[in-house]
């Protein structure tokens, strides 16, 4: 039987944080073997927000760092396919085939644009942005991916795939699955900064890139408990950032339960919690930053990687989008039209 497949990515705005691992790069690494994977640099996508030439001449820069980023973590490139959106040009075209499947009022309720609008400092929302989940429906259906491994903020960018998965099907046939969506563990990852959100634009990012001193001096910088303002006040654990990330990234358990009921007690000061998640950060990017140093090292290898997973991704484009315009009948047109205007030729031309 042929393996069921998944299609997710990120947009090249550099390297990736801890918040995209435990999001969503985990789940991928995990599933690999079971699904045939795809892979996107979705650059096509930091278009909508930042169309300006400065920020595209960035993107080759990016795009290597994300991808080291992938291989690092132990996405497999003989495996997976990693590719560049923007060189394959099928996604242009079923992009536009999309937008006539949804409406502006559905658009306009997808909760991440407005928000990605007013980070972006866009007081008016840009035609594109609105389209950001048309294209992104795109990108999922071209290898009729099945599952989509995302971050909580892209849930509903699924949700409006899955509408568009349908109504493609029952206008015209059925040549799209319709996708499901897996959120990772930690849907949401807090910032360094208590912020909700960890995002490289907030300043409140621990990279997968970042070495050892950088994840002290930010873990010793990080938000806790704002009322414990001696180590002997009783602190608190639940929603305390230090203790969400000694959670997620400290494999010691028993030490964290340790820390807790200390911190709880005030018999902790923050100084020895932060040592701790240092060390227990820095044990789980080790391997991470070695595996990373290595591909760099490698001349040219992560290009290729691309390069390979583009050209193999646009046969796939090619023969979805050769399925969904025969579906609608687009194909028909041109081809009635091209075999009329060959006949009177050729009986000119007699
Ligand atoms: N929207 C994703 C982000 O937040 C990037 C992306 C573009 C994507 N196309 C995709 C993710 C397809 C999953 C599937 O950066």
């Amino acid at each position: 039987m042929e393996k069921r497949r998944i299609l997710t990515g990120d947009r090249p705005t550099g390297k990736l944080h801890l918040g995209h691992y435990v999001g969503s790069l985990a789940n991928r690494i995990r599933l690999q073997e079971e699904y045939e994977c795809y892979f996107i640099i979705a650059d096509l996508h930091t278009l909508t927000t930042r169309p300006e030439k400065e920020y595209i001449d960035d993107i080759t820069e990016n795009a290597r760092e994300m991808v080291l980023d992938y291989l690092a973590c132990g996405i497999d490139p003989e495996r997976s396919v990693i590719y560049l959106q923007s060189a394959v040009h099928e996604v242009y075209e079923l992009n536009l085939l999309f937008e006539m499947m949804v409406t502006v009022p559905r658009l306009q309720r997808v909760p991440s644009l407005k928000e990605m609008a007013a980070s972006a400092n866009l007081n008016e929302m840009p035609f594109g942005l609105l389209g950001y989940p048309v294209l992104q429906a795109a990108d999922i259906l071209m290898p009729r991916a099945h599952l989509v491994p995302v971050g909580k903020d892209n849930e509903s960018h699924v949700e409006l795939t899955r509408e568009i998965a349908r109504r493609f099907n029952f206008l015209y046939d059925e040549v799209f699955p319709v996708p499901d969506v897996m959120v990772g563990d930690v849907p949401t990852l807090v910032g360094t900064d208590g912020n909700s959100k960890m995002s490289k634009s907030l300043g409140n990012a621990i990279l997968l890139s970042d070495d050892t001193k950088t994840v002290e001096k930010k873990v010793t910088g990080m938000f806790t408990d704002p009322n414990r303002i001696r180590a002997d006040v009783p602190g608190k654990v639940e929603g305390n950032p230090v203790f969400i990330y000694h959670d997620i990234f400290n494999p010691n358990t028993a030490e964290v339960e340790e820390l807790k009921e200390r911190y709880r007690k005030g018999a902790v000061g923050d100084v020895e919690v932060k040592k701790k998640l240092s060390l227990a950060l820095n044990n789980f990017l080790d391997p991470i930053r070695e595996k990373r140093n290595d591909f760099a090292s490698r001349s040219g290898f992560v290009d290729e990687v691309i390069y390979n997973g583009t050209v193999k991704m646009r046969e796939e484009a090619r023969a979805t989008l050769n399925a969904a315009k025969k579906a609608m009948g687009l194909t028909g047109i041109w081809n009635r039209i091209s075999r009329k205007a060959e006949k009177a030729r050729k009986a000119r031309d007699e």
